[in-house]
């Protein structure tokens, strides 16, 4: 019998990863405080998580079990015009929520923050809806770059500005799968 091991996708993606910059155990720690903190912050409230994909597919899941209140889903896919590596601040709404905001705590889950013109876009698309309360948690954070000034409840960790791939994060819609988070070798994206 074939018994499933934990990570055989680490092998299949081994030999494009230069490094590995926050482990599975450090970002399950990093979750399981932050679900403490949400579970504490609102105490006999009902949450709706809003997930935007695809990226937060996986922080979404695993930091939902972390959460000790009732929990409702729904998610929503943008994707920005202009240039593929760089967000314009321009956001197409792709598919929209199945929820009403309206009087809901609405807790936003995002994969990673880097100019942040995405999520301000979505807060402002969001708050407009009159959401009870409207907070963010977000896994990453690319240090000093953010472009507007943001408000964000939940961060995970901060990073360098160094594009990563891993925990829902892809490069070319590859590597979401792994269980950490990494850089990949300058070889996959054709430079050498
Ligand atoms: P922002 O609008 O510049 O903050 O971009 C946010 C979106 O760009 C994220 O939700 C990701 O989908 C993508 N993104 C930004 N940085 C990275 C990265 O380092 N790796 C993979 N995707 C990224
Ligand atoms: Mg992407």
């Amino acid at each position: 019998m074939r018994v499933a091991t934990l990570a055989p996708y680490v092998d299949v993606y081994a030999a494009d990863i230069e490094k590995v910059l926050i482990s599975s155990e450090e970002i399950q720690a990093k979750l399981a405080e932050m679900g403490t903190r949400i579970t504490d912050d609102y105490a006999g409230c009902e949450l709706l998580l809003v997930g935007v994909l695809k990226g937060a597919f996986v922080v979404m899941a695993d930091l939902a079990r972390y959460i000790g209140l009732p929990l409702e889903f729904d998610f929503m896919a943008v994707s920005s015009y202009g240039a593929a590596t760089k967000t314009s601040g321009v956001v197409r709404i792709l598919k929209d929520l199945d929820h009403d905001l309206e009087g809901q705590d609405v807790l936003l889950v995002e994969d990673i923050v880097d100019s942040g013109l995405t999520l301000k876009y979505l807060l402002k698309n969001l708050a407009a809806r009159k959401p009870k309360s409207l907070e963010v948690a977000a896994l990453l954070r690319k240090e000093g770059i953010q472009k507007v000034p943001l408000d964000l409840r939940y961060v995970g960790f901060d990073i360098p500005d160094e594009f990563v791939v891993g925990y829902g994060l892809d490069y070319a819609e590859r590597y979401r799968n792994l269980p950490y988070v990494a850089t990949l070798h300058p070889g996959v994206y054709g430079g050498g």
